[in-house]
């Protein structure tokens, strides 16, 4: 297949580009878009089709459900059951980076939610994104446009890298502004009425989850430890191997002062490339570097922490080491992110 690339620079400039995706994907087809979390794989949701050609150009196990992108965060309840948990939600984060799991509407088919009887819902804050929804007039199933187990793409360049012929059309809206996938949260309802986990975080934080709310809120396991072999998980895109580079990623634990005399030892024996904080780079060997920001800037860290592990590759090192980040706030997220590229490979400096 013929992948159109178009830069999209101006969305109500570009009206005419817009309607030309938004026609492929009311036919069936496929379009790539950016998102201010990551690219997203776009294909009409109602349709069956459209979603087995998404799981197809991915190269993903279909029990992996998609998730939705609705123009308007009402839009929701004509694909879902919302409630006032989700109204209240709506009205602090979205349009924005947050993906909420709710009950599924028969229109959206069982293809699209990887079986499962709930769907998960975005309503994302990028211009592109949302000009390209409201166009099309359908909800968009994306998952990240990466091949299954590489890093999702934050920019044009890396989705052409996974996703040229794969593709009807890419549409280049520059760099991702938050450069992490969206915090994804389920609706529950118990006895005590409703409540909510976090299945996957993100730049919208737990902390900023408990404070909108006023409640506490459930931290699925599955973000922090290792799913025992054959586990049953809540969201199925957590059993799968992650974010993975082809190089093997060690992550390590330790004072800032250990970690770096570690990095220097390792540097005089050992082919290595290092996601390092930017105050580490004069005391380090300048081959295989991959800065990823200031140690206190978590936000510069989510924003290049994907671009870096696609680098590292092509580094052609024989391990990349990485400090594990903290776990409050942004810092759960990069955790979440880091600790499955390393496959769980922690060591203690
Ligand atoms: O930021 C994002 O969320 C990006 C952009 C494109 O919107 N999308 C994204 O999609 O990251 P994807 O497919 O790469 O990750 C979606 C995750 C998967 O782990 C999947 O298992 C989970 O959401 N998920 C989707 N629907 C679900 C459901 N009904 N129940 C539980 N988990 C679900
Ligand atoms: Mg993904």
């Amino acid at each position: 297949m013929q992948t159109e690339h178009i830069l999209i620079t101006d969305p109500t400039e570009q009206a005419t580009d817009i309607r030309r995706a938004a026609c492929i994907i009311r036919t069936g087809g496929l379009v790539v878009f950016p998102t201010e979390t990551v690219y997203g794989l776009g294909g009409d949701a109602t349709n069956a089709d459209a979603s087995r050609r998404i799981y197809a150009a991915k190269g993903r196990p279909s029990d992996n459900p998609l998730i939705i992108h609705v123009a308007s965060p009402q839009d929701a309840a004509m694909y879902a059951d919302t409630d006032a948990l989700y109204d209240r939600l709506a009205k602090a984060f979205m349009p924005g980076p947050l993906t909420v799991i709710m009950p599924r509407k028969p229109i959206i088919p069982l293809s699209t939610t990887g079986g499962l009887e709930t769907v998960a819902v975005r309503c994302p804050s990028h211009p592109v994104a949302h000009a390209l929804i409201a166009a099309a007039g359908v909800p968009i199933a994306a998952p990240s446009a990466n091949l299954s187990g590489k890093p999702s793409p934050t920019c044009a360049a890396h989705v052409a890298q996974d996703m040229d012929g794969r593709v009807d059309m890419i549409l280049d809206g520059g760099d991702c502004e938050i450069g992490l996938e969206s915090t994804i949260v389920k609706l529950d309802r118990d006895g005590d009425g409703e409540f909510l986990t976090l299945l996957r975080p993100g730049h919208i934080t737990l902390e900023d989850l408990e404070r909108a709310l006023g409640e506490e809120v459930e931290l699925s396991k599955a973000i922090l430890e290792k799913l025992p072999e054959g586990a049953v998980v809540r969201s199925p895109g957590m059993k799968y191997k992650h974010y993975a580079p082809a190089t093997p990623v060690v992550l390590l634990e330790g004072t800032p002062e250990h970690v770096l005399s570690y990095l220097q030892e390792r540097q005089k024996t050992e082919r290595c490339a290092i996601l390092c904080y930017d105050e580490e780079i004069p005391h380090l060997l300048p081959g295989g570097l991959l800065p990823v920001g200031a140690r206190d800037d978590l936000a510069t860290h989510a924003h290049t922490l994907f671009a870096r592990l696609r680098e590292s590759d092509s580094l052609h090192a024989d391990v990349v080491y990485a400090h594990l980040p903290p776990r409050e706030g942004l810092g759960l997220a990069l955790y979440n992110r880091m600790i499955r590229a390393a496959a769980h490979t922690v060591r203690k400096v």
